[in-house]
């Protein structure tokens, strides 16, 4: 099937690995020039230089800036040409009490979580719709409709992104301009495994061990696996391309089944 992304131009935010890269990678395999984004010099230029390998005539760029600190937003997006697609995918995401979330903790969360998109849609979207095509993608999870009780500020920040891709969405009416939102499940993404081998390493166990007994603790999962990056990044390719074009404002879930209401 042609997705029809050649002459598109894309920029994926946190894009250096985990469920970034690999919608970065889905979108170069299929042709459309990606911009990439991490919070380092070298982390970036790695990245690229895996894409480059993969994709020797890649159309392969990146912007180093940490979504955390808005000055270097804003150096990003002066930086930042026109795209066709955006994918706000950067998110902090962590274990955590209540009790122990600072202020600081809380609005870090929301800068990098939400803000990130807000700045973001806000730089691209008049030129998508004075343009009368563009894709907004946001990368958000089932945590963001059933808020995780060890998590609150991540299922916080996740549920305002929901609401955001909801209200943008309606900012298009009457173009070919889409936004919407991916309800992501549990991925074995590069953080993740990081997680699970640093719990693995204090309970002194086989990171393998660790990663099957917390799939074995989701109680709703139709899966019964951690989802993969790639398979997030096949359904941001289908929302990114013309071919979703009925679809706006909506959340679509890659979630492995582990939402249990009916839509
Ligand atoms: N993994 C899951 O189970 C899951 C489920 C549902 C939804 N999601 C969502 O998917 C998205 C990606 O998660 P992931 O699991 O793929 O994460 P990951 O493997 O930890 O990768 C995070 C990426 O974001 C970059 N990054 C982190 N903080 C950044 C910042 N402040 N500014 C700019 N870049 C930053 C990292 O690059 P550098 O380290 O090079 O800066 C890296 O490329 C998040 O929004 C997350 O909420 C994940």
């Amino acid at each position: 099937m042609d997705l029809r992304l050649n002459d598109k131009t894309a920029f994926v935010s946190g894009s250096t690995r985990g469920i970034g890269f690999a919608i970065a990678r889905a979108l170069l395999g299929e042709g459309a020039a990606v911009v990439i984004n991490g919070r380092s010099d070298t982390g970036v230029e790695d990245a690229l230089r895996r894409l480059r390998t993969e994709f020797p005539d890649a159309r392969v760029s990146g912007l180093v800036a940490d979504f955390g600190d808005p000055a270097q937003v804003q150096n990003l997006l002066g930086a930042l040409d026109e795209v066709d697609i955006l994918v706000n995918n950067v998110g902090l995401f962590g274990l955590a009490r209540f009790e122990d979330i600072s202020d600081d903790e809380w609005r870090r969360y929301f800068d990098v979580n939400v803000m990130s998109g807000v700045r973001l849609s806000r730089h691209v979207l008049g030129g998508m719709i004075a343009r009368n095509w563009g894709r907004v993608i946001f990368v958000g999870s089932e945590s963001g409709v059933n808020i995780p009780a060890d998590m609150l500020h991540y299922g916080a920040t996740k549920a305002a992104m929901l609401a955001l891709g909801n209200g943008l969405a309606k900012l298009t009416r009457g173009t070919d301009v889409t936004v919407n939102t991916i309800l992501g499940g549990p991925t074995y993404s590069d953080g993740v495994a990081d997680t699970v081998t640093q719990i693995a390493q204090a309970q002194a166990v086989a990171p393998e061990e660790t990663k099957a007994a917390i799939i074995g603790a989701n109680r709703t999962t139709l899966l019964q696996r951690f989802i993969e990056p790639v398979e997030i990044a096949q359904l941001a390719l289908y929302l990114a391309s013309p071919l979703s074009s009925a679809t706006n404002g909506a959340a679509v879930r890659a979630d492995g089944g582990v939402l249990t209401a009916m839509v």
